[in-house]
């Protein structure tokens, strides 16, 4: 190869280097491209800032039942009545019934828990210390199985007005029953009466 054609590849690359360097100019003056101030897509990293925020707006907020305080003064013997023939499979009530698959529930209202004489509780439900007081027997029925888990009675009043019909029924059914929970007190007693259950499990009752 002689010179001049060493020349021309020379000029020929030069004129491809000067070329794409135009081309670049062009085009960045043509589409200047800022990065956007926002990500067109905001991705949620855990732990982030406004993350805490975003999850409480996300969050349902909690149906808020009134206490069984506040729901015995409207609550119905009656209705009650009715609705305890769900649980006449299991329970009868009145004096001097006998006990079926579930305890005789005649004089429970305010009872001992587990105090019915002649009647084989679970341990689950032996174990809990305290009162049927209306906060507890709401509880009850809400679930059992949460206030005295493994106890044999599984079903459940999901309806905060039938579970106080329900208890103004048993209440109706109880010789010398205690006085309705002052509703202006609000949760405090229903707080209080509850105080002792949740730990009973663990430890055994003391006269025992
Ligand atoms: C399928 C049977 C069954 C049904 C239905 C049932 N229960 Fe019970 N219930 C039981 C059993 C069994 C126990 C004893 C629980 C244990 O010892 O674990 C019990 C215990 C109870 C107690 C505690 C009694 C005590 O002496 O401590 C109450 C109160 C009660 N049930 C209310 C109700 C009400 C009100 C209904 C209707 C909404 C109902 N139960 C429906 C089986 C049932």
């Amino acid at each position: 190869m002689d010179s001049f054609e060493w020349n021309k590849i020379f000029a020929a690359l030069l004129v491809a280097v000067l070329a794409s360097q135009l081309i670049g100019w062009f085009s960045d003056a043509l589409y200047h491209n800022e990065p956007p101030e926002k990500p067109a897509y905001a991705i949620n990293v855990p732990g982030e800032e406004d993350d805490a925020a975003t999850d409480q707006q996300a969050e349902p907020a909690e149906p808020q039942v009134a206490t069984i305080a506040v729901r015995l003064q409207d609550a119905s013997a009656d209705k009650g009545a009715r609705a305890f023939r769900r649980c006449q499979a299991c329970h009868k009530i009145g004096d001097g019934s006998q006990h079926g698959v579930g305890p005789d529930l005649y004089n429970v209202v305010g009872s001992d828990i587990a105090g019915k004489d002649g009647y084989n509780y679970s341990t689950a439900v032996a174990g809990l210390e305290g009162q049927w007081t209306y906060a507890n027997l709401d509880r009850w029925l809400t679930d059992p199985q949460a206030m005295g888990s493994g106890s044999k009675m599984v079903m459940k009043v999901g309806d905060p007005d039938d579970r106080a019909d329900l208890i103004a029924y048993l209440r109706a059914n109880t010789d010398n029953p205690p006085a309705l929970p002052d509703a202006a007190a609000g949760s405090e007693t229903g707080d209080s009466e509850t105080a002792n259950t949740d730990a009973a499990a663990d430890s055994p009752p003391d006269e025992g």
